[in-house]
């Protein structure tokens, strides 16, 4: 940089922060003045601003009105609604199981569930250990085993209706599905979502520390 350029461009920074404190002093001397509109902004507002809200509006109508009953539910409706079925032994299975039947209350009756079909390997079926739920959806999406696939939720429910009620996997868009869906994960409400990470009580086990 040239001498002359270094001067330029020292004089501009000191120009600029002079300017600076005068406009600061000046605004602070007389303070904000709101100005009213003026005709031209006036009519702006009314033809584009409001006529954006309306269009907007209008058509949030004509989609309220379109949407399925079910759609129209709030979170708290889906969750007692999902909490009804999970209690109920008739409504999900065909061998009168509830998922309360091993998931009490949201927990685990701290028990084994057998799978219904025998392993080919040992001619014997899986035991596997009952988990709480609670937590469990902060842990989803996941990879599974029996589908050795990541799944979500909802997957992970239909497997326990598979396997355990002995009755067809709920469509994954019915109102059945996301009540359920709902009531479980509001059972972890206020817990940290896991992304893959290794759940801290399973590093443990593999650490072997307590
Ligand atoms: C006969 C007992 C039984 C019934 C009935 C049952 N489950 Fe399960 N559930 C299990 C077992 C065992 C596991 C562990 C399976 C595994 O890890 O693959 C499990 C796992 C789960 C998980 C995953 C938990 C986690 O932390 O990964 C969810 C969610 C779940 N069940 C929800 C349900 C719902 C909802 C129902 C009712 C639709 C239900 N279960 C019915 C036994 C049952």
């Amino acid at each position: 940089m040239s001498v002359a350029r270094l001067i330029q461009s020292t004089l501009a920074v000191v120009l600029v922060s002079a300017l600076s404190f005068s406009v600061v002093s000046l605004t602070a001397q007389e303070g904000h003045k709101p100005k009213p509109l003026t005709m031209e902004q006036k009519m702006m507002m009314k033809n584009k601003a409001m006529k954006n809200m309306d269009t907007y509006m209008a058509s949030m109508d004509a989609m309220m009105k379109k949407l399925p009953m079910h759609l129209k539910e709030t979170q708290d409706e889906a969750i007692k609604m999902g909490e009804k079925l999970f209690n109920d032994g008739k409504a999900l299975s065909t061998n009168g199981q509830a998922c309360a039947s091993c998931h009490p209350g949201g927990g685990s009756t701290g028990g084994e569930a057998e799978t219904p079909m025998a392993s080919e390997a040992t001619g014997k079926p899986y035991k596997l250990p009952i988990p709480t739920l609670v937590g469990a959806a902060a842990t989803f999406p996941k990879y599974k085993v029996p589908n050795d696939a990541v799944v979500d939720l909802t997957d992970m429910q239909n497997n326990c209706i598979m396997m355990f009620m002995a009755a067809q996997p709920l469509d994954k868009g019915s109102v059945e599905a996301r009540a359920l869906t709902s009531y479980v994960a509001s059972l972890s409400n206020d817990d940290k979502v896991s992304v893959g990470a290794m759940p801290e009580m399973m590093k443990k086990m593999m650490m072997g520390k307590k």
